[in-house]
């Protein structure tokens, strides 16, 4: 197994947390509807776990999205894509069914996160290795485009 797919095997769980110096320079969300029961910080005014169930909650305002991973991330990905005002972080993985149906011609712009980040676990603390692969923020609504190119987090392309 290379170095990058042990690394991806390693983070194949719903519990990883987006580090904090990507949420910061994206400003206030108002609700990310897929964070844990008990976070070790705020994503966003309002935070459902998987208690709430947030696939099955209105969704209202700005919306940070990172979601669980595997195949249902396209489900939060298409619902996130229906709201229109929000950003997703997802792997860059641009040849994929997913990237087709929510990013590519959906959403207003992507950015490639230059390098690869190091996610938290549950308790807050930072992996010590690196995602494995590359990694995406994927803006709804052109003021989050507009903000995604000021982040300075890595390369901004349309996606129209
Ligand atoms: C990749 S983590 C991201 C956590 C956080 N949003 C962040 O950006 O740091 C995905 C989170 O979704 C939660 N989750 C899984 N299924 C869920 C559901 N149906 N409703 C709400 N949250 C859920 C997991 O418990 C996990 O905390």
């Amino acid at each position: 197994m290379s170095l990058s797919a042990h690394q991806s095997a390693r983070m194949k769980n719903d519990e990883w947390l987006t580090p904090p110096e990507i949420l910061r320079p994206l400003g206030r969300f108002d609700l990310d509807p897929c964070a844990p029961i008990e976070p070790p910080w705020a994503t966003a005014a309002t935070q459902f776990s998987i208690l709430d169930d947030g696939l099955s909650k209105p969704w209202g305002g700005r919306v940070w999205l990172n979601p669980p991973f595997g195949r249902e991330a396209v489900v939060w990905l298409r619902r996130l894509a229906a709201h229109g005002n929000g950003i997703a972080l997802i792997p860059a993985r641009t040849e994929t069914a997913m990237f087709f149906e929510a990013v590519w011609g959906v959403a207003d712009a992507v950015c490639f996160i230059k390098g690869r980040p190091h996610f938290h676990y549950v308790d807050g603390r930072r992996a010590p290795f690196n995602s494995g692969a590359p990694i995406a923020l994927i803006a709804y609504g052109i003021d989050n485009e507009q903000i995604l190119r000021e982040s300075g987090l890595g390369h901004v392309v349309s996606a129209k």
